[in-house]
């Protein structure tokens, strides 16, 4: 099993920490771009966490299941209104298996990223293909990775500066990896935090996908269908399992 870095004290500030991604004008174009791709069929969440989008998009009238690593996000989850109508099966989302078929799997926040080695990010393309209904999709919403934002000759890249927060990425780039490093000051106290990454790039994606049955089918840069380009910080993607 992979290690789990969303544990109790992650998870407990998880919603406040991230709070501009629980902001409506991120979730609803997401949650409406999901839906559209569900319609009447049933998503599969990689990673669900705390229910961000899977609770608004249960709302919307999708039935939801969710594969999640860490308990302590799923007591979040499972504390809040709604969490009752959304399954949830803990395990690692690059091998665990649901039963039932469905139309839509999806994997937003960088999180195809926290896979840390190519093998487990084919790996979960191949679990996402076989649970997917023929014609099915599967979405990930993940950053370009920033090295051409890297300055020539360094590997830290801060991407956070504030008086109460501080954020580096430290990229390895022989490996294909990074760590992202966290310092927040909080009620006296310095909070340290750092995670490993495996940054991937579009077209690896996309021969990711093709390995499982999956072609593309749509990029775009944001959840409002905004245009691609070289450019672009973050992608939307959707792969179809062939019918
Ligand atoms: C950045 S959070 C995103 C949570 C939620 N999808 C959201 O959009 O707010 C990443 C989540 O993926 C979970 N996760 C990371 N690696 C995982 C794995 N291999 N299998 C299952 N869950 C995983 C973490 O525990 C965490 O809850």
């Amino acid at each position: 099993m992979p290690e789990i870095y969303f544990d109790e004290r992650v998870a407990k500030e998880y919603d406040a920490d991230s709070a501009d991604m629980f902001d409506p004008a991120v979730v609803d174009p997401a949650v409406s771009f999901l839906a559209d791709l569900a319609g009447t069929g049933a998503a599969l969440e990689l990673g669900i966490g705390t229910g961000r989008l899977a609770l608004p998009l249960s709302r919307r009238g999708v039935r939801v299941h969710g594969i999640e690593l860490s308990p302590a996000m799923v007591a979040q989850l499972q504390a809040k209104p709604g969490a009752d109508d959304i399954g949830v099966t803990i395990g690692d989302f690059a091998t665990t298996r649901v039963s039932g078929a469905f139309r839509l799997a999806y994997l937003v926040y960088n999180t195809i990223e926290n896979l840390t080695t190519q093998d487990e990010q084919v790996q979960c393309f191949q679990n996402v293909a076989a649970q997917l209904e023929p014609g099915g999709c599967f979405v990930i919403e993940v950053e370009v990775p920033a090295l051409q934002r890297l300055p020539l000759g360094e590997t830290v890249r801060a991407f956070h500066v504030s008086p109460t927060r501080l954020g580096f990425d430290e990229y390895d780039i022989a490996a294909q990896g990074l760590v992202s490093h966290h310092y927040q000051v909080g009620d006296n106290q310095l909070g340290v935090f750092s995670q490993p990454f495996r940054y991937v790039w579009p077209s690896e994606l996309d021969l990711m996908a093709r390995l499982a049955g999956m072609s593309l089918r749509e990029r775009w840069s944001g959840w409002k269908r905004e245009p691609f380009t070289s450019d672009s910080r973050s992608h939307v993607s959707v792969w179809e399992k062939a019918a």
